[in-house]
């Protein structure tokens, strides 16, 4: 990505050597879908995910104790009662703060940097180039080399930590089979939950810095045999790590709507074990 200022005739595509191409691009296709389509899909999830973020309703089923993910941890005195798994360690929060504030900022980090999210939102957002063969309309590039981009470099940090919030969600649908009389209880709701965790574990772990933890800087895999092993695993999942960035936004919005509608009253949850 680079700066703002349309093609130049010195540099990019019009720059000396270049062949002399008037059209905008030789590509026949409808090359524009791709990016439109991944504009669309992201910014779906960017509205949803702000507005339930902030609204704080509906985010917690206190007889089954379902818990939005876009809720989780929920640490403050500002929180349902008896939504804060892990204790209460703030008082109230003030409205223009999400209550989840010690993770989602972390895990827009975690995403915003990541590698495949990278190539889609320069793509889509920056048109850095918004496709192959289709020029772009900067004048420089700047690479990832120095500020503001150079951050991205820290995505490998922000993994740890994703680490540490996916272990949160997994707690959050552990204690979410919760009968509504107490003890053991079984809904629909679980089912959605701990697939919406499973998923969220397949995005994290098949991360290209986590490939990088198991089984980078190795000279001699023979020498490490488990950690070959856990990089095989992590390669096989790493090989699907775009399907998985996409299939997660959406089953975090459909985890926290079916929440929503069971916390308002809207729907109830079929139960298989009350
Ligand atoms: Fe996508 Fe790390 S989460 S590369």
């Amino acid at each position: 990505p680079g700066g703002p200022s349309p093609a130049g005739a010195e540099s990019g595509v019009g720059a000396p050597g270049r062949a002399a191409i008037a059209a905008r691009t030789l590509r026949g296709d409808r090359w524009w879908l791709q990016p439109a389509a991944t504009f669309v899909g992201l910014m779906i999830f960017v509205v949803y995910a702000t507005v339930r973020s902030f609204v704080r309703s509906a985010y917690w089923v206190d007889s089954y104790h379902y818990l939005s993910p876009f809720y989780s941890p929920c640490l403050s005195a500002s929180c349902a009662p008896g939504s804060s798994h892990l204790g209460v360690h703030f008082g109230t929060v003030p409205m223009w703060i999400p209550l989840a504030f010690m993770s989602l900022p972390f895990l827009l980090c975690f995403r915003l940097t990541c590698y495949y999210y990278r190539k889609a939102y320069y793509r889509s957002f920056w048109l850095s180039p918004p496709a192959c063969a289709v020029a772009e309309p900067h004048r420089t590039y700047g690479g990832e080399s120095r500020l503001p981009l150079i951050v991205q470099n820290a995505h490998r940090y922000f993994f740890y930590i994703a680490v540490i919030i996916s272990g949160i969600n997994t707690y959050d649908a552990v204690v979410s089979f919760h009968g509504s009389t107490g003890g053991f209880g079984f809904g629909l709701g679980n089912i959605i939950i701990v697939a919406n965790v499973i998923l969220l574990w397949l995005y994290t772990l098949s991360c290209h810095s986590c490939r990088h933890v198991t089984g980078g800087r190795l000279k001699h895999f023979s020498k490490h045999p488990v950690r070959y092993r856990v990089w095989t695993w992590v390669s096989v999942i790493n090989t699907r790590h775009m399907m998985f960035a996409w299939i997660t936004l959406y089953t975090l919005i459909l985890t926290d709507l079916y929440i929503m509608l069971v916390a308002s009253g809207t729907i109830s949850d079929p139960r298989f074990v009350n």
